[in-house]
């Protein structure tokens, strides 16, 4: 069942006189290789419906998510887990709240910490030595920082992160429930996650996933589910950080990547996780002790960058690395002959692979100001290596992951300047820090 996808193909196969948005009217656009999906490419009339209202074609489309993924409801995103993490953190949050908040975090929780004025407290993870990565968010660690704050009403975690670590988001919700909380996930990597068995989200309260990262969706695509809250209001929020006009393609390509997994397509990801565990096998990646998504491959290696760049001069182009890992997203549309290239790259390249070497663990700055305070004060733009002592007016992070290492309002000290230079961040690139009174 496809039941927007149907709408838009109905419309197009009717050869409508289009005297409505948008202007290429579904025959012409200078790029040839997009002229077939502008006829899907419309907007909001009688039979397509409105994403931020009540009716159909959404109501079915977003139910049979909700209904997948066992949430109360789904809305569809076309600005990515972004707007989701800004829809789901104002759905929950009022100005000036304390939010306990993972420091693994995205980004996009960071200025959504802005926009919403809201007051982090922040979870740290434990950092594991041997694999130069942090570990999963402990349980108990959740509940003694809720003990210490018990006037915080909303948690707010990444998992899986990047390199695929899982965290127990069951227990997690136990926890933040017996406090009378809720807690939010960012799964942006994990939207394929419960069609491979993997009950990564029971437990949240709110979870939002990247379909465009792991699932054969299009670009900008997520999806937010979210159990007992009113739907119009999920509605609401989300219209406020979407365009008012969300690309039925993209929509369209919600709706059918979720029939493609119904008919057989979570059967090829079972395949590809199976390919990811043989080369977990065979050669240095994250694996024992650790909860894993069963697609990611994080490599261990001796030098990231250098081994991204080999793989690239081999025409193989990893999604991220750091000095110690290079992390690849697996999916079935990688076909079995890639993963076979990517098997022979890896022996041929098996003396530059793991162990990692000694990585620093990343540490909390001091904090001077408010997020927010700091991300609208007036600003000055300097080489990083010239800011220690300096409070940053922007996030200092690394993308991707796009982790702040420094966050607006932080202070910039000698820890954090060696930081970066051990991690091999450019210190010479400019950073935006608070004008000096
Ligand atoms: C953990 C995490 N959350 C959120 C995002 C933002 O997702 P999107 O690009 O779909 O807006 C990313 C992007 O890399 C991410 O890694």
């Amino acid at each position: 069942m496809t039941p927007l996808y149907d709408v838009l193909k109905d419309y197009a196969q009717k050869d409508p006189a289009r005297f409505h948005m948008p202007g290429h009217k579904g025959v012409f656009l200078p790029i040839p290789e997009l002229r077939e999906a502008a006829a899907l490419d419309v907007t909001e009339i009688s039979s397509t419906g409105n994403l931020y209202q009540r009716g159909e074609p959404f109501d079915s489309a977003q139910h049979l998510w909700a209904q997948r993924f066992g949430f109360d409801c789904c809305q569809f995103l076309t600005g990515g887990s972004t707007m989701g993490i800004h829809t789901a953190l104002s759905l929950c949050c009022r100005p000036g709240d304390e939010v306990l908040v993972d420091r693994n975090c995205h980004r996009a929780v960071f200025n959504a910490l802005a926009l919403l004025d809201l007051e982090p407290v922040y979870l740290e993870r434990p950092w594991l030595e041997e694999e130069g990565i942090i570990g999963h968010m402990e349980p108990e660690y959740v509940e003694k920082i809720l003990h210490q704050h018990p006037n915080i009403k909303t948690v707010c975690i990444t998992s899986p992160t990047y390199a695929g670590v899982l965290s127990d988001v069951f227990q997690i919700g136990r926890i933040v429930h017996a406090h009378g909380g809720k807690l939010f996930v960012d799964g942006a990597h994990g939207a394929h996650l419960p069609f491979l068995g993997v009950e990564a989200f029971q437990g949240a309260d709110l979870v939002v996933v990247s379909a465009h990262k792991t699932l054969p969706a299009m670009g900008q695509t997520a999806l937010l589910f979210v159990n007992g809250m009113d739907q119009d209001l999920v509605r609401l929020h989300a219209s406020i950080y979407g365009t008012s006009s969300p690309s039925y393609v993209l929509m369209a390509s919600l709706d059918a990547a979720r029939q493609w997994l119904e008919d057989g397509g979570a059967e090829a990801y079972r395949k590809a996780a199976r390919r990811v565990a043989a080369l977990r096998e065979q050669y240095p990646c994250l694996r024992d002790g650790l909860v894993l998504d069963p697609t990611r491959l994080t490599l261990c290696v001796k030098d990231g960058p250098a081994f991204a760049r080999m793989l690239e001069q081999r025409n193989v182009y990893p999604e991220m690395e750091d000095g110690g890992h290079v992390v690849l997203i697996c999916t079935p549309q990688d076909l079995e002959g890639n993963f076979d290239r990517l098997a022979e790259v890896l022996e041929e390249l098996r003396s530059f692979l793991g162990p990692c070497p000694p990585l620093p663990a990343p540490h909390l700055p001091q904090r001077a100001l408010s997020v927010r305070q700091a991300l609208f004060a007036q600003s000055e733009v300097l080489p990083l290596e010239a800011c220690e002592g300096r409070v940053a007016a922007c996030q200092i992070a690394p993308y991707p992951p796009g982790v702040p290492v420094v966050s607006p309002g932080e202070v910039i000290s000698k820890k954090e300047l060696a930081y970066f230079a051990q991690i091999g961040y450019n210190v010479k690139s400019e950073v935006r820090v608070i004008t000096s009174l």
